[in-house]
Order: C-alpha cells, then structure tokens, then sequence
C-alpha cells in the first residue's frame, strides 16, 4: 500500500511516494525508520550493540538514506567517542558525563550501567525496543508510539530488574531527545509564579545545561514541563520547530544541554531531586510519557499540532467530548459566603444569561467560613445549605444547568475531624514540624488506604448527588515529604506513589460515573499537564482573571495546551492588580478558551445583563470554532500594542479573529490584522460582533483576507473586538 503525499516548499509543490507503513526496520543495517507526514525519527544499533539516534526532523521517505549507526572517534582521552555518539536512552556507565536517562545502584554498590539492544517489536504504529546491560539483566524496554495525524511520538520507557538482587533507581528518565547537531538553536519554555503562569520566554541555547523542573510535588506554577527548540529564526508561521511536552503531574525535570560537540540534548522525566526508586527482583518501573513532535511552519503549527493530538488521543472521551459548556462559578463573587439561598440567587441569574453549568466552589463543607477550617470534612455544612445540597442541585437542573461541586480532597486543615482522627494521614517527618500554608497539610495520598479513603468520599458525593462537575483544588506545595511507614529507603517512592494514587482515583471516578467531568485546579495554574489531562476535562488557567494580564498567560498556555482545556472567566473589575477594563474587554479575552463568568451578578446593571447574554450567545456559534479549530497567534501581545489571535474550524467553514489593543498613541489606527489559514479562492461574508470593523460587514476573498488583511476600529485603551468570518456557499 502506497500513497501520495504533498509538501509545500516555498511555491513549488512536492510530492513523494510514502510507504503506508509508518515504522520501518531495516535488517541488514540495523535501522529503524519511523514516518508520519509531518516528521521522521530515525535510530539505528552501532557496532558494539548501543542504540544511537540518527535522525529527527522533516519527513524522510527513504530508510536507504540514513546511513548506519557508526563508532564516532576519541578525540582525546578527555573527549571519549561515547560523549560524541548520541545515544537514545543512555546508562550512566563507561565515560559517560551528559545527563544520562537511566542512572541506578546495585546491592553491592556496583553502579556501572551500559545498556545495549537485545530486540525489538513492531506493532502498528509503536516500536519497542529492549535494551540490557551489557553484563546484568538490568533492562530497559523503550516504547515509541507514533500518532499519525500530528506525527507526535510518545515515549516512555519501563525499567525492569531481572537480576536476583535488589537496586535503587537514581534516575529513570522518560526519553533523550537529540536535535541535528549544530549549534545556534533557541529554547522556548513557559515560567511563572501564581496568578501570573506559563509566561512564554525565549533565549539562545549556548554549552552547559538549562533546567526547568518542579521540585514541589505537583507540577507546579513556576514552570511547565513543555519546550520548544528551533534555529533562532523561526516564527508563527516559519521555521523549524522541535517541541514536547510531559506527561508528569508530580516532581518532573526537563533539561536541555548543549555539549561541548555542538550537540543539543534534552532529556526528561521525573525529577532526580531526592530521588529514589526500589526495584526487587522481577519488578519494574513505567516512566511517564514524554511527548516529542516537529513542525516546519513554526510555532504555530506546533502548537495546532498539539492541540490535535490532546483532543483525539489524550484528554477524556477523545474526538467524541462535548463542546465545554459555559459555567458560572462564584468564588470571586462571594469566596467562602455561600448559602443556598445566595447560590440559588445567582444560579437564576446565570441561567438567564445562558449558563450551563453551575459550580458551587470553596466554602459549602464542613466549618469552612474561611480557610482556617473544614478542609477533610467532606460533609455539606448545615448551616448554610440546612437540607443538604439536594434543593440547590435540584433547582439548577431545573433552570436546565447542570451542577458542579467544588472540592479539595488531598489536603486537610488541622482544624478539621479528619486531622484529628488522623493525624499520621498528612506526610510528615516524625517528631518535626509541619509546615502549614493556606494554613493546610498535604494528605500522603501515596498510602492506599488515603487513597481509598479519598476515592469513596468522593464517589460517595457523586452517587449521592447529581453532580456533573468537580473542580478539583490542590492549594499548596508539598513540605516535609516523608513516609513513615515505609522502609527507610523506600520512603523516597512518596514522590511516585503519589501521583500514581493520584491518577488512580481519578481513573476509578471516570469509570464508575462515566458523565462526570472534572477540572485541574491548583490555586490557579499549577497543576496543569499532559498526565493529569488523561483525567480532566479542563484546566483552572489562573487565579488571575484579569483580562489584560490573561492575555500573555492564555498566549503562554496556547503554546502547549488547546484552547478548549483553558477555563476563562469574566470576573468583576478592579481586579487583583487594580486595574479596571470594560466588561466586553474582559468578555472578548476569555471568549478565546472555555467560557465562564465569575462575577458577583448581583451587582451587574441591566446593561451589563444585556450586554452578557448577548455575548455568550456569540460564543455558543463560535466555541466550537474555538474550542476544536485551528489556532493562529497572529501577533503577540508580548511585542505589540495590538494583540490579535485567529481560530478556523476545522471545516474551514468559520474563522473567528480576536483582536485587542492596549492603548492607542497618536491617533493611529490599529494595524491591518492580515488572517491566515482561509481557503484563498473562497468568499466570506466578513462582520464584527460590535460594529468595529472599518467599513462595516462585507464580502471577501481569502485571498484578500490574507494578503490585504482586515482594518478593525480600535480606538481606546484597552479596546477590543471580535470579527467573525463566515464560508459563503
Ligand atoms: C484556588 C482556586 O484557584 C480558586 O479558583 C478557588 O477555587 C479557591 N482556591 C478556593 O479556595
């Protein structure tokens, strides 16, 4: 079976023969050839038996191209040729000083490891390839999935102890990923703190080793385990892009190195930071998945590439997930004062306003009047909803919402029932302190009965209760990690078993209660990745709603994660910087993610009502656009005055273009926004939601649209519109 398959390259059109099969071996010389239509990945075994990496980037059609895996020469005795060859998944053993994937020690303190291939399978579209010690059976099984659609390998490997003594893993890396060697070549990575994440940066790659890591317990706030790497000259729409991401919602490291052998490396996984891994004879460890794909048309492709494979083969229900609905949440409006006439009040309110899912957040638990108390007590507070949340629930299906719930169930307060029948519950060392914040400790979720405990409390409410929703807190950073219980050298595992016990109840909510949805929340954005997406339906983007600072956070997401897992709301002004901007400012910014209104509606004038219900009308004929099209950033509000982003169907029937300016200076109008993935030989039929398009609505060309670009009225400071673009027949 054979099919065509065309390149663009500059004008001309390319095309080539592929062979239908993706993964490709060749025998005689030992190379394996894996192909998608958007990218290649080759490796091969060297002459001693080692598996090396031969080729990633732009697709390739002939395995008879790469040539075989070679033993490259010392070039000094400080400079061995295992530091020059690029092996695919290395043992710390031999002269080998670049950040090794897999670094172990046996009982007897041999810590030598040098892995070499065994064999291999080919099955549909993964590989698996063995490699063993070359003198114990100490193995590493590599798995390399390959989604044909975006091209995007997931690798993962499982470390297997087939020796008759014990070891200590000191690092089990998911993957080493090696760019073409070279030097020049420019990182992308997203940092941040709380209620200002996934900042995006970009600097020069020189020799030595950068880190972006969490030591924290959870995946954190300050950075993203996501990258990108391109030449330093790629842009939206140009250039070569290497990209990945990581599949780890616990202590995880991402480090990219540039030898001194012009070679840059990146290698991930769980974080080596007080690590420690026991594997008795006959077990084994599964590292996370650690995602790695290429583009040739730049960030922007990279990203849409991404945002493809979440949407069919990572988050919950695949390409069959609803559209996300719209949701009102009131924490920002009344924080921890709830109360089922209060809830009911507001529930009336967003219904009108075209709400279709309705969350109860922090505050309806417990002795939780703020956050001193309650948390572990997983029982409705009777003082403020005196018969249960049934009455609640039952009139907000009644407005035809549905009901979510908000919980926090890996933490307790010490002022709670549960830490006072449980204090061993909480990770602690004995005898130290315990390190509060948000006057909070962590449940050591990794013993099972915490687990178990956890899970049934929340099956519990979600049998109880007609609840289609979960907003799952996680509010504070792990301290004083210790496991008690366990053997001294086994207390480390705390790490792992966690957010192994973490995924697990996850899993077994889904499966008992298939309706439910859930979202990531950790204070915000901290707990946002591809692991933990196997499970969630969305991700709480940041406790910073305010619309401006959201558009470099939301810019930053988008490089990583699709729009339809970013929750945004539309909150009240000043917000927590102060600063105030009109309501359909803040509308138009979070109509660019997974709807939600987070204001106090009490307050909200007829106007502002009027004003709502139209825009959220808006966005239900364009979400789908959103939420599962194609992204294109088309100018960033890191380097210009006026910010604007494109989403197209994936039908090419609806575009919708964003646009906002900070503030104008003098009198000049906002630039010629010029569209990018229209059908250029199509008419559209071309009109802003608010009247802001120069000219009024109109017919055009793709054609037009993309060269020409549209000329949208942006006057004001903090000004914005929405234009959106329809297919004519
Ligand atoms: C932190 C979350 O990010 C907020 O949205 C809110 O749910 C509070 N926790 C509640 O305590």
């Amino acid at each position: 079976m054979r099919r065509f398959a065309c390149f663009v390259a500059a004008a001309l059109f390319a095309c080539v023969i592929m062979d239908a099969q993706n993964i490709r071996f060749d025998q005689a010389r030992k190379i394996w050839l894996i192909t998608s239509e958007h990218s290649s990945y080759a490796m091969g075994v060297g002459p001693s038996g080692e598996l090396q990496h031969l080729y990633w980037g732009a697709p390739l059609w002939r395995i008879e191209d790469v040539p075989a895996a070679q033993t490259a020469h010392d070039i000094s005795s400080f400079d061995p040729h295992e530091m020059i060859e690029n092996e695919e998944y290395p043992g710390w053993g031999g002269p080998r000083y670049y950040e090794p994937a897999l670094k172990i020690t046996r009982a007897d303190g041999d810590r030598d490891l040098v892995l070499h291939y065994v064999d291999h399978r080919i099955e549909s579209n993964e590989l698996t390839v063995r490699l063993r010690d070359i003198h114990d059976p100490i193995e590493a099984v590599l798995h390399y999935r390959m989604d044909p659609a975006t091209g995007i390998l997931e690798r993962f490997s499982v470390v297997e102890n087939r020796t008759k003594q014990a070891l200590r893993i000191e690092s089990a890396q998911s993957a080493t990923w090696y760019m073409p060697p070279g030097d020049g070549y420019r990182l992308s990575y997203l940092s941040g703190r709380w209620a200002a994440e996934t900042q995006l940066n970009r600097e020069p790659i020189h020799e030595g080793m950068k880190v972006i890591e969490s030591r924290l317990g959870h995946t954190g706030h300050n950075f993203n385990p996501w990258f990108a790497i391109d030449r330093g000259d790629a842009d939206e729409a140009h250039g070569h892009v290497w990209f990945g991401a990581l599949a780890w919602s616990g202590n995880w490291r991402i480090s990219v190195e540039q030898t001194p052998y012009r070679q840059v490396r990146v290698t991930g996984g769980m974080n080596t930071f007080d690590f420690s891994y026991t594997l008795k004879p006959g077990e084994s460890l599964r590292t996370p998945s650690f995602y790695g794909g290429f583009s040739e048309r730049g960030f922007g492709e990279a990203s849409r590439l991404l945002d493809d494979l979440e949407r069919a083969d990572i988050a919950p229900h695949g390409a069959k997930a609803r559209l996300r609905p719209v949701l009102y949440n009131s924490w920002e409006a009344t924080e921890f004062n709830v109360s089922e006439a209060g809830q009911k009040a507001l529930a009336e309110k967003a219904a009108k306003l075209g709400v279709e899912l309705f969350v109860v957040d922090d505050g309806w638990f417990g002795k939780r009047n703020n956050d001193h108390a309650g948390l572990g007590d997983w029982f409705v507070n009777r003082q403020k909803f005196p018969n249960g949340l049934k009455p609640l629930i039952d009139y907000v299906n009644s407005l035809g919402m549905d009901f979510g719930l908000w919980v926090e169930p890996e933490m307790v307060n010490p002022d709670s029932d549960l830490y006072r029948a449980h204090p061993d519950w909480v990770m602690n060392f004995p005898g130290r302190p315990r390190s509060e914040l948000r006057n909070q400790l962590v449940l050591n979720l990794a013993r099972d009965d915490v687990r178990d405990y956890i899970f049934n409390v929340l099956d519990k409410l979600a049998s109880e209760y007609n609840i289609r929703y979960f907003k799952w807190d996680m509010n504070r950073t792990f301290a004083e990690p210790g496991w008690p219980e366990m053997a001294p050298d086994e207390q480390k595992e705390i790490w792992v078993q966690y957010v192994q016990n973490l995924y697990d109840i996850l899993a077994r909510l889904r499966g008992k209660h298939p309706k439910l949805e859930i979202e990531s929340c950790s204070g915000g954005g901290g707990r946002i990745d591809l692991g933990i997406l196997r499970y969630v339906d969305e991700f709480w983007t940041s406790d910073n709603t305010e619309a401006f600072d959201r558009l470099r956070i939301q810019e930053g997401f988008s490089q990583a994660y699709a729009a339809r897992f970013m929750s945004a709301w539309v909150t009240d002004v000043p917000n927590m910087n102060g600063r105030s901007t009109s309501l359909s400012y803040r509308f138009l910014v979070a109509l660019q993610g997974a709807l939600g209104v987070g204001a106090n509606l009490n307050n909200w004038s007829a106007e502002d009502t009027t004003l709502a219900t139209r825009l959220i009308g808006t966005y239900k004929q364009i979400r789908e656009t959103v939420q599962n099209g194609n992204l294109y950033r088309l100018r960033s509000p890191r380097e210009h005055d006026t910010s604007a982003n494109e989403y197209v169907a994936k039908d090419g029937s609806q575009a919708v273009l964003f646009a906002f300016r900070h503030s104008q200076q003098y009198n000049l109008p906002a630039p010629l926004i010029e569209l990018q993935g229209l059908d250029e030989r199509a008419t559209y039929r071309v009109e802003s939601i608010d009247n802001k398009l120069a000219g009024g609505p109109r017919e055009a060309s793709g054609a037009w649209l993309m060269q020409h670009g549209l000329q949208v009225v942006l006057k004001d400071d903090f000004d914005a519109t929405a234009v959106i673009v329809r297919k004519s027949d």
